[in-house]
């Protein structure tokens, strides 16, 4: 029997930056990080219940390992897979034991509706800055190699490109230039996706878009020569992608 083709767009949502602490209430930069993802969780709900999946990319603690416990019941009540990636203030093996086998996980690799997805490990222990190791570069380039009929979206916590946000582009990936090295070889890939500097970005190199979402907690002002809190409410981006390539994608923002 032939194969039906794939039709309808692909509906991911990206949260990021959660910050959780193991007590509810806890603030960063005077802010309720809970009351943030609650919000979000919540609007997700509302809007997105037919999401296919949700995307995490990192900073989902707040240096305490010991809240992937109760991060996984949070994100758990959505109903949805979840695929998580770390961040500098999360603890990479204490998360894939706490998200191990339940619908909130540490895939690093996901296929569905003609689309891959990449998600990769730009934290390095001991510092906030983000760096692709050897191994994570190698990942990509043999999943791009063996997919390149998969429209790819590659998934990270820091960002590769300055942000114009001086203070946050100290820790931007410090080897971007390997990473653009292998991405410039596979025309398969659409976007380039992450979090890390708690404000909406969206840009474009060679046709592919490259995009970072909100933060679920406190919002960074762009632009600010050091840590500023920005008023907007915390929010997450949502992607509908065609299975030809296409890619729509917004920002929505929650209601505190
Ligand atoms: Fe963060």
């Amino acid at each position: 029997m032939p194969t039906a083709a794939i039709t309808a767009p692909l509906r991911v949502v990206q949260i990021t930056d959660l910050h959780l602490k193991t007590q509810p209430g806890s603030r960063l930069w005077g802010m309720d990080v809970d009351a943030g993802l609650n919000a979000v969780l919540e609007r997700i709900q509302e809007k997105h219940s037919d999401a296919d999946f949700i995307l995490a990319t990192g900073d989902l603690v707040g240096d305490e390992p010991e809240a992937y416990e109760r991060l996984r019941r949070l994100l758990g009540s959505l109903g949805l897979p979840v695929y998580c990636l770390p961040g500098n203030h999360d603890f990479p093996a204490a998360m894939s034991r706490a998200f191990h086998a339940s619908q909130v996980r540490c895939e690093r690799h996901v296929v569905v509706g003609g689309w891959q997805f990449v998600l990769l490990d730009s934290s390095f222990p001991g510092t906030p800055k983000g760096h692709l190791a050897y191994g994570e570069l190698a990942f990509l380039d043999t999943l791009l190699a063996t997919g390149a009929d998969l429209h790819t979206m590659v998934c990270l916590h820091h960002n590769p490109i300055p942000s114009q946000t001086s203070w946050l582009d100290t820790m931007m990936v410090s080897n971007h230039a390997a990473l653009f090295a292998v991405l410039d070889r596979y025309p398969c890939v659409r976007a380039v996706v992450w979090g890390h500097i708690h404000a909406e970005f969206s840009a474009q190199r060679n046709g592919v878009h490259l995009l970072a979402a909100p933060a679920t907690c406190v919002q960074f002002k762009p632009h600010a020569p050091g840590p500023q809190v920005d008023e907007r409410p915390p929010g997450y981006r949502w992607f509908e992608l065609d299975p030809d390539g296409t890619l729509h994608t917004g920002i929505e923002r929650v209601t505190l």
